[in-house]
């Protein structure tokens, strides 16, 4: 008996060295100090494999798909033809031999400086059954390619639903891990993207080849399950310099997002409910002062989510509000100081930002009490207050985060520089399981999990700080 209880003492001595030897504790948080493997952040070759073009004249290309509505019965299908503008009618249905639908698109173009683009297809498939497999076909009289995707359940409270998580993706080699390793994951049924897509704008005159490139690589997701849209600054292409001075130009002409659905006024901000879930996507880069379009659509969109409809209120955006990285640190102050007593107010579950090459987890907290003179500016802890999540930590070119602000903040919870992706795992209204997968690990393993506990069902419970 006591040589078992020097074994189980040496076990646990055991445990305790691994754990200190991996993390280190600071006010409560975590600074994981793996190391990822190091080398060197490159984009892929033009001629790589993963941007091969698809076979046959005119084929299209860049398949990617988003949701199509507020409920999640439409979905919008996207592609490329590079010769001619071919078809731009989508068939579709239930069965893989008959395609007994159909839904007619339109085709555009876009130059920008040097670079003029394929024609670009756009084509709303509606009045879809939920939680139906469908098959679909775009390249109608020429060269046809065929994918599928599932829709959604019946938006509800209790139906499970999970969500991949990317962003700041690029086309690297790292970028590469990070989506092949996201694939592993089966369960998901879209991915929320937090916005800075192809990084074309890193090549001289924001080569859009490079945008075309990053359409190719993707589609082997893209084309098969929504991803959910957020604009970062790479997406913005604003360059006078050669005369392109129309914001967001490339991206506006090669992605949808249905912002219409929720009475928003441009494709940026907007919002849809994905079974248990309301996403609320916001912009860092348009205006969000008082009385601007994006803050008068949030402060007439909060009121009317139903958490007993949708118990899960999420928000994405590009820049993150709270960030302990030496990177883009306070850029998202500004928007912070407009919105964030909002989030509180409606019991925001959980904010998902990007820009930050690194992860990031926050502890629930708040800093809404200043008031310029009562000097109250730090953050609290604040059961009404979302989690803060930084997945910044897609694999692009321009490298990892890997400066952090010392000592660790009390407000940040975990942070890694490492590559990786996410996955939320709705289970019913009250709790939802999240993991974070940094690329080294299998698919499997996770270095980062928490239960969410839902703010509006479950409000006072504390295990949001467990990790
Ligand atoms: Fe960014």
């Amino acid at each position: 008996m006591e040589q078992r209880g020097h074994s189980l003492n040496l076990s646990f001595v055991i445990v305790m060295v691994v754990f200190v030897g991996f993390a280190s504790t600071c006010q409560g948080g975590v600074t994981s100090r793996f190391q990822r493997k190091l080398e060197a952040t490159k984009d892929m070759p033009l001629d790589s494999d993963v941007f091969s073009v698809p076979a046959g004249y005119n084929a299209p290309q860049q398949v990617h798909i988003t949701q199509g509505d507020l409920n999640g019965n439409a979905v919008i299908v996207s592609w490329v033809t590079p010769k001619e503008p071919g078809s731009s009618t989508v068939l579709y249905g239930t069965s893989e031999d008959k395609l007994d639908k159909s839904a007619k698109g339109k085709y555009g173009q876009y130059k920008y400086y040097n670079y003029t683009s394929g024609f670009i297809h756009h084509a709303t498939l509606r009045h879809l059954k939920y939680d139906t497999k469908y098959y679909y076909a775009v390249g109608i009289g020429q060269t046809v390619r065929k994918f599928w995707f599932k829709t959604p359940p019946q938006v509800g409270p209790d139906v499970p639903y999970t969500f991949g998580l990317i962003g700041d993706l690029g086309q690297s080699y790292d970028s590469n891990k990070t989506l092949s390793h996201y694939e592993t994951n089966k369960d998901a049924g879209a991915v929320l993207f937090v916005g800075d897509l192809s990084y074309a704008d890193n090549y001289p005159y924001h080569d859009n080849r490079r945008w075309d490139s990053w359409g190719r690589f993707v589609e082997r997701s893209t084309a098969y399950q929504p991803w959910i849209w957020t604009v970062g600054n790479h997406e913005l292409d604003f360059e006078p310099d050669i005369g392109e001075t129309v914001p967001f130009k490339p991206f506006t002409n090669r992605y949808r997002t249905p912002y219409r659905a929720s009475n928003s006024t441009a494709p940026f901000w907007y919002s849809i409910k994905r079974g248990p879930a309301y996403i609320i996507v916001l912009a860092s880069y348009s205006a969000y002062g008082k009385y601007t379009p994006q803050y008068k659509w949030l402060e007439d969109e909060f009121p009317k989510v139903n958490r007993s409809e949708t118990p899960w209120l999420i928000v994405m955006m590009h820049s993150p509000w709270y960030n302990s990285y030496n990177y883009h640190y306070m850029e998202g102050e500004t928007m912070r100081v407009m919105f964030e007593t909002w989030f509180v107010q409606y019991k925001v579950d959980m904010v998902f930002a990007g820009h930050v090459h690194a992860y990031e987890r926050s502890h629930r907290i708040s800093n809404v009490a200043y008031n310029i003179v009562n000097g109250k500016c730090i953050p609290v802890p604040n059961q009404d207050a979302p989690v803060y999540i930084t997945i910044g930590d897609g694999g692009n070119l321009e490298g990892l985060a890997s400066n952090m602000t010392e000592p660790q903040p009390s407000y940040s919870a975990f942070r890694e520089s490492s590559f990786g992706h996410a996955i939320l795992d709705i289970k019913n209204r009250t709790h939802a399981y999240y993991t974070w997968h940094r690329n080294q690990d299998g698919a499997k393993v996770m270095a980062d999990s928490m239960w969410f506990t839902n703010r509006f069902w479950l409000p006072t419970d504390d295990s949001s700080n467990v990790v």
